[in-house]
């Protein structure tokens, strides 16, 4: 992955070299701040609107006041395409802090949120499309409001490095055995035909690409099931797969070494997959370029 040259701060356009913040900053001090990674295909935003839209229910739950409207930071973000002249596959990463003073829990006064966001490239990960990943299970310790895209990640990253260590992609989350969600991830299970998946409460953020996948069940007439499944669940499951943003839709093949169909990818997983392609105008065909 590499990173462009060109930024966004405030609502600037610097060199990411020049970027600088004082050591009293609320990101860096308390992680006072939420964040959205948006992905890009062939140089354009995928699910602008809906990363856009979270971003602004994320600022409103912590309280931070934006200084634009949504229309304007469109116009922003496109411009910093631009001005990157982008063409390729990427992400752009992108946060929001409280802003910069004296170190105090206390909200500061009159003080303007800090902005930054960053394009690279990212080319899609084809290898786990393909093939799947695997998973294992982990306690969900997160706080009561994960549907808030905040900094606070620390219980996230434990996750999946706990993954890592045991050569896994990800780690499924569960409260009490029942499954919220991934590290970075939203997750389903399928069984007899139908998907099950957590209610977008307050303990799972409402991914964008899980939005996009409630419109393609629709259109395919596969019944989405807003239901927690359990752990016990994932033992008598068809298929299992993941989404977000940089995952797209990825089949999980074994979850705490338990295979699951067989460890092969699932059919309702490569629909979804194909819709995934069609709705962000991706022109490589998976399933045809698997067979
Ligand atoms: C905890 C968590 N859940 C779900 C998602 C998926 O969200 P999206 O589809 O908007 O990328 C993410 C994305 O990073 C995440 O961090």
């Amino acid at each position: 992955m590499s990173m462009y040259p060109v930024i966004l701060s405030q609502t600037k356009f610097i060199h990411r070299d020049s970027l600088t913040f004082p050591i009293e900053e609320r990101a860096l001090q308390f992680g006072d701040g939420i964040y959205e990674v948006i992905r890009i295909y062939k140089g354009k935003y995928y699910l602008l609107d809906e990363h856009v839209d979270r971003l602004f229910r994320s600022t409103e739950a912590i309280k931070i006041k934006l200084l634009f409207t949504k229309k304007e930071f469109k116009n922003l973000l496109h411009e910093l395409l631009k001005r990157n002249e982008m063409t390729e596959d990427g992400k752009l990463y992108m946060q929001v802090s409280r802003g910069s003073a004296p170190r105090d829990h206390v909200f500061p006064k009159d003080v303007d949120p800090n902005i930054y966001a960053y394009v690279q490239t990212q080319p899609r990960n084809l290898v786990t499309l393909k093939n799947g990943v695997s998973v294992i299970t982990h306690r969900d310790i997160r706080w009561e409001n994960c549907f808030i895209k905040s900094l606070n990640l620390l219980p996230n990253v434990m996750a999946k490095q706990e993954a890592k260590e045991q050569n896994c992609y990800e780690a499924i989350l569960h409260r009490d055995g029942r499954v919220t969600e991934c590290s970075s991830a939203n997750v389903y299970l399928v069984k007899d035909g139908k998907i099950y998946t957590h209610p977008t409460t307050n303990n799972i953020l409402h991914g964008c690409v899980r939005m996009a996948v409630e419109r393609f069940v629709q259109e395919l007439g596969i019944p989405l099931i807003e239901e927690a499944f359990t752990l016990e669940d994932i033992n008598e499951a068809d298929e299992l797969f993941l989404t977000s943003s940089t995952s797209e839709v990825t089949p999980i093949v074994t979850v705490d070494g338990l295979a699951i169909n067989n460890g092969e990818p699932g059919n309702i997983t490569r629909q979804l997959q194909v819709a995934y392609e069609k709705d962000a105008n991706i022109v490589e065909n998976l399933i045809e370029n698997y067979a």
